[in-house]
């Protein structure tokens, strides 16, 4: 079975584990800082890279330094993975979901500007399977409405906003590298931002709040967490982050024969290039209603073609504990339309072009049998 995506992990990424784990330091070390000058390099713009034990850690970090807590509202598209509206809710904050434009499933800025309130404090956008959200106009509104932008960029490594590496920008800016991620450490993630202070506090708040004083002696006089990234994870991104730039192209490759191929019809929806695009994710929506046909039977139908499908992702503010803040059907029709249609193709960079080809079959398949 062609599954939808696949960690790249080769010799040298067990040789350098290994090298960690005999060491003798496994915690976070010289590799956990030599990862984070890499980062920062590979982002660019001078920025400052933090590494965390996970995006999700990231974010939250990024919201409690910016000072986003109880009574605030902060802007989120409800088209994302639950963990960029939990966050949100982490904090004490409440999440606003904001419709998503259809082939980009980015924030869709007409929308932002109805959903801003004297409580609004940050804005989030997800640049979604790594296509850079325009970030001119968010920026805008937001110093215009004095509310900050953090950008949940978990998609997005390798991804550049008009020739400049996301993140490179200044603001507050977080990563993911999951295993399911354009490169991984297994868990990890990473905050950058060129703010010195913000950067100053972000460090403490991911491991116990601790400093050091003017002797080296340890202080602790705010609340911090333990989100830090172990040497063992660093060492794997040291590696998969030199492969990066390649694997990007390798995924772009990918996608650019995947809208060759393709078939065109009224009842699939392809994703929007754009410039930028690191080509995390290759997700389309198929309107099973008009195939006559269940999402099971969909899958069912990729699966017996030896294709593996998934599912990014059901529409947030529908999930219970979402409803509970009185979002329901008819909120954000996109997302909702997109939850449950889309279907994630095989992507990643040891695919081959026939790889492609068999997917492309499949949905060939698909709408000849089925499609009117
Ligand atoms: C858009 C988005 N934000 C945040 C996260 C959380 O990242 P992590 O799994 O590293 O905590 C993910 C993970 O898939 C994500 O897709």
């Amino acid at each position: 079975m062609l599954p939808f995506t696949r960690p790249t992990i080769s010799q040298e990424e067990i040789d350098a584990v290994s090298d960690v784990l005999r060491s003798g330091w496994l915690a976070s070390g010289p590799k956990v800082k030599e990862f984070e000058a890499k980062l920062a390099d590979f982002i660019g713009g001078g920025t400052q890279v933090r590494t965390f034990n996970s995006g999700t850690a990231a974010l939250e970090a990024a919201l409690i330094a910016s000072g986003i807590g109880p009574g605030d509202e902060v802007i989120v598209p409800a088209m994302s993975f639950v963990a960029s509206a939990n966050v949100v809710l982490r904090v004490g904050a409440t999440p606003v979901f904001v419709d998503v434009d259809l082939r980009s499933r980015n924030l869709d800025i007409e929308k932002v500007k109805p959903a801003v309130t004297d409580k609004t404090r940050a804005i989030m956008p997800v640049h979604f399977s790594g296509l850079p959200v325009d970030m001119d106009p968010i920026y805008k509104l937001a110093s215009d409405s004095g509310y900050v932008v953090i950008e949940d960029a978990c998609h997005a490594i390798g991804s550049n906003y008009k020739g400049n590496g996301i993140g490179s920008a200044g603001n507050p800016v977080c990563f993911s590298f999951h295993p399911n991620k354009n490169m991984t450490t297994i868990e990890g993630g990473a905050l950058a931002c060129s703010d010195k202070n913000f950067m100053a506090q972000i460090e403490r708040l991911r491991f116990h709040g601790i400093e050091r004083d003017a002797q080296g002696e340890i202080l602790v006089s705010e609340w911090g967490g333990k989100m830090n990234l172990s040497d063992v994870s660093a060492a794997l991104g040291i590696v998969q982050l030199d492969k990066l730039e390649g694997w990007n192209q390798a995924r772009t490759h990918l996608a650019q024969r995947y809208f060759r191929h393709l078939p065109d019809h009224p009842a699939l929806i392809k994703p929007q290039d754009g410039d930028g695009h690191s080509w995390h994710m290759f997700c389309v929506c198929i309107d099973s209603a008009a195939l006559g046909m269940e999402r099971q039977e969909i899958v069912a139908y990729f699966n017996d073609r030896g294709v593996a499908v998934g599912a990014h992702y059901p529409a947030m503010h529908l999930f219970p504990l979402y409803r509970k803040l009185g979002y329901g059907p008819g909120s954000c029709p996109n997302a909702e339309r997109i939850g449950t249609q889309t279907f994630t193709l095989p992507l990643f960079p040891t695919m081959t072009d026939s790889d492609v080809d068999l997917v492309c079959e499949a949905v060939h398949g698909l709408f000849s049998e089925r499609g009117q």
